[in-house]
């Protein structure tokens, strides 16, 4: 039943406690994976329908995007039920089945926890909204009166980090209006109260639920944002909002406040009393890499997503100094160094990288844009990942990367669905474009999608060139060059290496990592690693042998611009 690829880390047996340390997490972005009803929008039974690609492609656990009933503001970010599952995604029932049929595969499952905001839809917030100012139902979430005559304005100077005031204003049952709320995000997500007990202890009954379900971890989505500075200071900073602190600014008011540590050392004491290794990774775009580090301190949370590596150019200084970076933050607190290049929030690194190098990510690319040119963003995407896959620590992949999927840069803005396009008032195209269902077969109704044509947002016509089927087995493709770097990384140990970087030119990437048995045997032993950021070809260092590569060499064998090796020693 397995294929080549399996690791054989991929046991669930109580030795195994360290898995995450060096394991591959796959995310799946449920609504776009695949669809098993033919209703346009993906659902859990097409997710456990899908499983063998996974296992196929060597990762060792999946991460699911959130599938809770929501009414979809934010794309299910915006939870009404935490301890159910959304009808348009399947039932509770198919994720126990998903949580059985993954693990009877080796892999790992982790999900979605939103504890920042629930849906404005949650009966929660429902509750509040008909009780009065100053109640215990109120004191859940952020309210507050407004300031000026009348209370007509805000609360404070917060935006929402998808455009707008972060304040919406409620009306009293008599139909005046009434307490503003605060929603980092969109209206239909407000901001809960973390100083409040019934909030905490709400929290740690919902982990329980899904780790009694057998989950093996959980994303916790905008870690950074739980606890507010008290006195919700005005911030005159608004182009920050989404970043938890600049060196140059003093730390934002609504980011990374102390507070939110006390929060994961409480959640870490609750996953530990289960069986097994279970896992917190930390969403928080938090800089610098030293204050990232606090969220994995070794009673806190066991990984967080390294952003500053996702943002870093496209240049062999910025890749030497990010990689330098991470990996001292992270070993100073004993963690493993985590590595990501793509999700549901930005630009698919296949186009992100096209851009010009220093350029800022543009949130969203429309009609009316500048085309990036899709295969110089492919050719450094493959470099980049290949590079990404030999590095010590925990990789996350995005789906559809594994296919050299790029953003889908003409969407319709009439089909946007991302509250970020209406909000930031048409200025800003938003997240849409790396949220594509992926295509599986090219001559299938819905790129195999689906049973149907359906996809809730239009595949673009060059998806059959990306779809599985058309890479299946190709040497060379996306594809497979994923898939033997998987089993490559496993072999030779890589997520568990050192990394040692090698003499070379200075727009030259070039280190050595893995087990270092210097043996040249058909399996294992050390990996020498090349990236060529610089305009001309170079040579693999003298005594090695080519072992993989993200695309072909020169007729002479030296590895060309935007392109990553993998070598070993000769044999003597
Ligand atoms: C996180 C999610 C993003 C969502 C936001 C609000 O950043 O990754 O998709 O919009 O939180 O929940
Ligand atoms: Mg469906």
């Amino acid at each position: 039943m397995h294929s080549v690829n399996t690791p054989t880390t991929r046991t669930r047996d109580g030795a195994d406690t360290d898995w995450w340390r060096e394991a591959v997490i796959y995310q799946i972005y449920p609504r776009s994976f695949a669809d098993s009803d033919g209703d346009g929008i993906g659902d859990l039974p097409g997710i456990i329908a899908r499983l063998d690609h996974l296992v196929a492609l060597g990762v060792d656990a999946l991460w699911l995007s959130p599938f809770y009933p929501s009414p979809q503001a934010d794309a299910g970010y915006d939870v009404a039920d935490y301890r159910d599952v959304d009808p348009i995604f399947g039932r509770l029932a198919d994720a126990d089945r998903l949580i059985t049929e993954a693990h009877d595969r080796g892999l790992r499952v982790v999900v979605d926890l939103v504890p920042n905001h629930t849906s404005s839809a949650h009966a929660w917030f429902v509750e509040a909204l008909a009780a009065a100012p100053g109640s215990p139902a109120r004191d859940r979430y952020v309210f507050r009166d407004g300031r000026g005559p009348g209370g007509d304005e805000p609360p404070n100077s917060w935006r929402s980090v998808f455009g707008g005031p972060a304040w919406t204003r409620t009306d009293n049952p008599d139909g005046t209006p009434g307490q503003w709320y605060l929603h980092l995000f969109d209206a239909g997500q407000p901001d809960l109260n973390w100083d409040s007990k019934q909030v905490r202890d709400e929290f740690v009954e919902i982990l329980r639920f899904w780790l009694d379900r057998g989950v093996d971890g959980f994303r916790v989505d905008v870690a950074h944002g739980l606890v507010k500075q008290a006195d919700l200071a005005d911030w005159h900073y608004p182009e920050e909002t989404t970043s938890g602190g600049h060196v140059e600014q003093p730390r934002p008011p609504m980011w990374d406040q102390d507070g939110v540590h006390e929060i994961y050392r409480q959640w870490r004491t609750v996953l530990d009393a289960y069986p097994g290794a279970r896992i917190l990774v930390a969403e928080a775009w938090v800089q610098p890499a030293e204050r990232l580090a606090a969220y994995v301190r070794p009673d806190e949370m066991h990984q967080a997503f390294n952003f500053e590596y996702l943002e870093a150019a496209w240049s062999a200084e910025a890749q030497r100094t990010v990689i330098g970076r991470s990996l001292a933050a992270a070993d100073a607190v004993g963690a493993p160094t985590t590595w990501v290049l793509s999700n549901h929030d930005v630009l698919r690194h296949a186009t992100r990288l096209a851009l010009p190098v220093g350029a800022p990510r543009p949130r969203g690319i429309g009609t009316d844009d500048p085309q990036p040119d899709t295969a110089l963003g492919l050719r450094r995407a493959r470099a980049a990942t290949l590079l990404m896959l030999a590095l010590p620590g925990s990789a996350y992949l995005y789906q559809g990367e594994e296919l050299g999927l790029p953003e889908h840069t003409t969407l319709p803005d009439e089909v946007r669905q991302d509250p970020t396009w209406l909000r930031s008032g048409h200025t800003e195209r938003g997240r849409d474009g790396c949220r594509v269902p992926i295509p599986w077969e090219a001559d299938s109704p819905s790129y195999g999608f689906g049973p149907t044509d359906a996809s809730w947002l239009p595949q673009p016509p060059i998806w059959a060139e990306y779809a599985l089927d058309r890479q299946r087995d190709v040497p060379g493709s996306t594809y497979e060059m994923y898939r033997t770097a998987l089993r490559l990384r496993h072999e030779h140990g890589l997520g568990r290496g050192g990394l040692r970087w090698m003499e070379s030119p200075d727009d030259v990437l070039a280190f050595r990592i893995g087990s270092g048995t210097d043996t040249g045997a058909e399996t294992g032993g050390e990996v020498i690693v090349v990236t060529n950021l610089s305009a001309g070809p170079v040579a693999l260092p003298p005594g090695t042998e080519l072992v993989h590569a993200s695309g072909p060499l020169t007729a002479t064998g030296q590895v060309p611009t935007d392109v990553t090796a993998w070598a070993r020693r000769r044999a003597r």
